[in-house]
């Protein structure tokens, strides 16, 4: 089974969304599950497209329902139909300041709502993240190696890099964990990057419903 995940990140208003909607264009594959990350406030847009694809949320708060203004916690996530959420993202690491414990509170969060963490890691904080997961909460995840030199960019690594650091993730969080690549992914070289890892997280790319289509196509096809 490969993955293949839209994350649309802060981008795109109503009609947008509503336009990215009807011109996806998706026959079922049996061999890829593909998976959408819209901004919030349209998830529920997307509640009925469980045929198409699974619906994720870009991030969670990292406590439980209460007193925490402006947090949507993983409990309101699930009314929406979310069955997968991005925690670590380097957008959150970098601009909201996000710690390794924030983050693998966020994990908790969506493991106790049964929810499945995509957690999205660096070479450089592969160790210091993994240290504060258990194991069980390592069995119950998928991880994304996206590389910072990578994201938005245009700048790819090498596929021999990309092996190494997969190879790495496996060491620290299970021979079996699920590993995805993102950065910079297009149709174009899709394809090599499935080669090495088991799914793509794909950003710019996935905002233009018939490319990110092609992708998902390219995917049932490796
Ligand atoms: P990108 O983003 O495909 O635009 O590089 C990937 C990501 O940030 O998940």
């Amino acid at each position: 089974m490969k993955y293949v995940i839209a994350n649309f990140k802060s981008n795109k208003n109503l009609s947008e969304i509503r336009n990215w909607r009807q011109s996806f264009e998706v026959q079922e594959y049996s061999n890829v599950t593909t998976i959408v990350a819209p901004p919030l406030p349209y998830l529920s847009l997307f509640k009925d497209e469980s045929r198409r694809f699974l619906l994720a949320a870009q991030d969670v708060s990292p406590f439980p329902m209460g007193s925490y203004t402006g947090a949507v916690n993983a409990a309101q996530l699930k009314d929406f139909g979310v069955t997968h959420a991005l925690v670590g993202h380097s957008e959150r690491r970098r601009y909201f300041h996000e710690s390794h414990q924030e983050i693998a509170n966020k994990i908790q969060q969506l493991l106790d709502n049964e929810i499945i963490p995509i957690l999205c890691i660096d070479e450089e904080y592969i160790a210091a993240q993994s240290k504060l997961l258990s194991d069980t909460q390592k069995n119950s995840m998928l991880v994304a190696y996206e590389p910072l030199s990578a994201i938005g960019t245009g700048v790819r690594p090498d596929l021999g890099t990309v092996q190494r650091i997969i190879a790495q993730i496996k060491k620290h969080f299970g021979e079996d964990t699920i590993t995805l690549y993102g950065g910079s992914v297009t149709e174009q070289d899709c394809r090599e990057f499935l080669i090495v890892a088991d799914g793509l997280l794909v950003g710019g790319a996935s905002l233009d419903a018939a490319h990110f289509s092609r992708i998902v196509a390219a995917a049932a096809n490796s």
